[in-house]
């Protein structure tokens, strides 16, 4: 029997809406803003695809010209993948591209991938891994330049040498390619698709394939980079229409010497029909290329567990922090994003709703600050800031100043009359250890990077906790450049220094460089960290209060 068609529905609907994850989720909550806030005045990974002629070796003279930055991270994403093994899942996306090894073959000529991975590696983190981003990297350059949305799974795991060769190369036979492909884990069918929807982009340069092209000669082509189609930096079916056509300029296809046109025998390979079709539907193009791409990047090594796909929150708090101010008062300041929504809505009312632990709740009118964009502009988003005064630069700089026994127990929004709370759970935050801003810096007038710098972090608890561990968490690279978090405890207080009018303990730490942390936690199963980071550098003197100098230097008084 079938089940009845309420139950279906609920099915699909629990099917669909769980690709949506509850926040804070650390890893999710980051790998969802590399992904969606493409462009953003905080992430501004899109910028290098902007606009989609922008080559980052590209010099201001004109020098080099004939390349752009998104087909290198699309080639890169391939080739980075293409080392799959699927009968011993062993290889695929995994950024062993990184290795010199790895760059160094045959099947892996060209400078683009290092041009790439230069660009990534600053935007990693201990949630984002670099194969990430390059996964991310093909998303943010197909959408941006006119491709259709690709869905994006997160997880993947940084390898620790290079794989076995496996990138096919332009002399290789029809035979040797389908082979290639299918080790890969793509019929032929799908090899036509996935090596015409990359080669959609780009082209191939002379200097690394002197054989394939001559020197150009071209005034705004120096680097004489002979492109697949006629618009080389643009995603659309040109690929097709213009191969169908007999017009045709892709040095694969029409190169002089036939051994190394493999594009012409991929193509030609089940009579046209795969090339067609896309030359007759750029919407079909357009879908299939969606789907290859996205099975191209979650295709990793057997051992490594991808998330759901990453869909967007459509009310995302951010940047949430809670802080200990020298008043004695809970400092909560954030924004709020509010996805692909008309950003500047003057009809639009967005509340900011703070239930204290006693069950009792303030409501904040917001304030917007600035907005994220994604896929080229075909998605914008507008943030709302916590509190609506502004520095004279327009800068959201208010907070919330929140009485801290109460406390903090979590959010909740109220956007036109509406109450957001993520169907009840609402947007949980933790008061119980955070970051006090009695912390301050005993070397005074450092101003170089390599002075000496030193000072006291001063970490919050809150009274009756009791964790097991107190840390600050410092992101540092491995040997293996991956990043990892290095821990350092901190010692529990012999005798604790009450602040917040007795809602908290201070635990505090010597920390003597410059270096940003974040404060992480250990309290019955669980281990947490904070959003908010700190370092000595932006710290005030710390200055003894009057009463304790009194007291020591003239007893008498
Ligand atoms: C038999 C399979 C393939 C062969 C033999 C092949 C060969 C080549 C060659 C020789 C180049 C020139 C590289 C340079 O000059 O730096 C190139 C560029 C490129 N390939 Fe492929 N390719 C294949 C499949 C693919 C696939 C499956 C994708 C992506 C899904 C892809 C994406 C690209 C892109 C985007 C470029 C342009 C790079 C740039 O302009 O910087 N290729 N390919
Ligand atoms: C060079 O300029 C011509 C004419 O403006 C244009 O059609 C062509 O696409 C340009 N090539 C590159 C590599 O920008
Ligand atoms: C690690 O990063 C350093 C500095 O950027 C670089 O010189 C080195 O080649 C990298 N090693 C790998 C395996 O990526
Ligand atoms: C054509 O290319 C192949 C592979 O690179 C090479 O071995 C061969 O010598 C080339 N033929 C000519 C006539 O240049
Ligand atoms: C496929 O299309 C190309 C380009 O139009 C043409 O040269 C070739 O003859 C076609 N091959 C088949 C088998 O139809
Ligand atoms: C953004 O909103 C538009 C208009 O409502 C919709 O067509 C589009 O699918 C949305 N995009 C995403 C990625 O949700
Ligand atoms: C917002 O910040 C300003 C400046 O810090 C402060 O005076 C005001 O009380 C804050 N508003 C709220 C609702 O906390």
């Amino acid at each position: 029997m079938f089940p009845p068609l309420a139950l279906l529905l609920s099915y699909y609907t629990a099917t669909v809406s769980a690709a949506v994850h509850t926040w804070p989720s650390p890893k999710l909550d980051a790998l969802e803003a590399q992904r969606w806030d493409q462009d953003d005045t905080i992430n501004g990974f899109s910028s290098f695809v902007q606009p989609c002629t922008f080559f980052i070796r590209g010099n201001d003279d004109g020098s080099e010209t004939g390349r752009a930055n998104g087909p290198d991270w699309i080639r890169t994403a391939y080739h980075d993948m293409a080392t799959h093994n699927s009968e011993d899942g062993t290889g695929g996306l995994d950024a062993s591209i990184r290795f010199a090894e790895e760059q160094s073959r045959p099947e892996n000529a060209g400078t683009g991938f290092q041009n790439t991975l230069d660009v990534f590696v600053a935007f990693t983190t201990r949630h984002v891994s670099l194969a990430d981003l390059i996964a991310i990297g093909l998303v943010t350059a197909v959408e941006n330049c006119g491709g259709p949305q690709i869905d994006f799974r997160g997880g993947r795991i940084d390898a620790a040498e290079p794989n076995a060769p496996g990138v096919p190369e332009p002399q290789g036979d029809l035979n040797a390619h389908i082979a290639s492909f299918k080790k890969q884990g793509f019929t032929q069918t799908e090899m036509i698709g996935l090596v015409a929807c990359g080669h959609s982009f780009g082209g191939v340069e002379h200097k690394p394939f002197p054989e394939i092209v001559p020197e150009l000669n071209e005034p705004n082509n120096t680097l004489s980079v002979q492109h697949f189609d006629t618009t080389f930096d643009f995603f659309d079916n040109k690929v097709a229409t213009e191969y169908i056509a007999g017009t045709s300029q892709n040095p694969l296809l029409v190169g002089a010497n036939d051994t190394t046109n493999s594009d012409k025998r991929i193509f030609a390979s089940d009579g046209n029909k795969t090339m067609a079709s896309f030359a007759d539907s750029s919407e079909l193009f357009a879908s299939t290329c969606a789907s290859l791409f996205a099975r191209m990047l979650d295709t990793v090594p057997k051992d490594v567990q991808l998330s759901d796909v990453i869909d967007p929150l459509p009310i995302k708090p951010s940047e949430v922090q809670i802080v200990l101010g020298t008043n004695g008062k809970l400092l909560l300041s954030g924004v709020v994003r509010l996805f692909n929504v008309t950003v500047d809505d003057p009809g639009r009312t967005v509340q900011l709703l703070i239930d204290s632990h006693s069950g009792e709740t303030t409501t904040t009118t917001l304030a917007l600050d600035r907005f994220s964009s994604a896929m080229g502009g075909r998605v914008q988003s507008p943030f709302y800031a916590f509190n609506q005064s502004q520095d004279p630069d327009g800068n959201h700089v208010g907070v919330i100043e929140l009485d801290p026994a109460k406390g903090v127990e979590k959010m909740r929004f109220n956007i036109n009359g509406k109450v957001e709370d993520q169907g009840g759970v609402g947007f949980k935050v933790q008061d119980g250890v955070v970051f006090s801003e009695t912390s301050c810096i005993t070397t005074v007038g450092a101003t170089e990077d390599d002075d000496p710098v030193a000072g006291r972090f001063d970490i919050a608890v809150r009274t009756g906790l009791n964790p097991r561990r107190i840390f600050l968490e410092q992101e540092v690279k491995d040997s293996l450049n991956r990043t990892v978090v290095k821990e350092t405890d901190l010692e529990r207080p012999a005798q604790p220094v009450s602040a917040g009018d007795g809602a908290y303990e201070l635990w505090s730490i010597q920390v003597n460089d410059a270096n940003t942390y974040t404060i992480g936690a250990e309290i019955d199963d669980g281990k947490f960290s904070t959003i908010d980071t700190h370092s000595l550098k932006i710290l005030t003197p710390c200055t003894p209060t009057k009463r304790r100098v009194w007291r020591k230097r003239r007893p008498g008084i």
